[in-house]
């Protein structure tokens, strides 16, 4: 799965970036969200942790990123570490961005030898862009009771 997106870099995220990661959030706000729908990527900058949070770059412009942080034992579960959310530029998209940063996060998960985990609703077209990458479905199951009618 090599990138279509042309002069494509993926690197380490840093503080510095949080105002670039916001500005391309914003184009994505009010798109179809894959995930748990849109949480601004703001509200997740304090649990980032730096060796599994990327920016794409082109141009030297922020195009797409991928937050991490570990976690794990609070499902009891083994450290892991956990896509938390990843965002893509409308402009930028079916390029192969979002698999360029996956990548990226999956090779520091193995290097560490720790699984890569991402908490999503039901989704078919975004399963299988992570079945592609190695993914499979884990155990946790979400269960609810919703408040009883008025
Ligand atoms: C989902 C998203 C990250 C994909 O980024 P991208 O760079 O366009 O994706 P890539 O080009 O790397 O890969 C394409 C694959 O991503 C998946 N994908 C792309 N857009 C998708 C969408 N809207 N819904 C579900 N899956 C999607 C598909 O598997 C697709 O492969 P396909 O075209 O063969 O179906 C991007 O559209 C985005 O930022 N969406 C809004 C935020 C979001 O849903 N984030 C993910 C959950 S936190």
């Amino acid at each position: 799965m090599e990138p279509k997106a042309e002069g494509l870099t993926i690197r380490s995220m840093t503080e510095r970036d949080f105002p670039a990661v916001d500005e391309c959030d914003k184009k994505i706000t009010g798109r179809e969200w894959a995930g748990t729908a849109s949480r601004r990527a703001s509200s997740h900058f304090w649990t980032y942790y730096p060796p599994l949070s990327f920016v794409a770059e082109i141009d030297g412009q922020v195009v797409g990123f991928i937050i991490g942080s570990m976690g794990g034992p609070e499902y009891s579960l083994p450290v892991s570490g956990w896509v938390t959310t990843l965002g893509v530029d409308p402009a930028h998209s079916g390029g192969g961005v979002s698999v360029a940063l996956l990548q990226a996060f999956v090779d520091v998960c193995e290097i560490s030898r720790i699984p890569a985990r991402m908490m999503l609703p039901h989704n078919e077209r975004f399963e299988r862009l992570l079945e592609k990458l190695g993914f499979e479905r884990g155990t946790l199951i979400d269960w609810v009771r919703k408040p009883s009618p008025d």
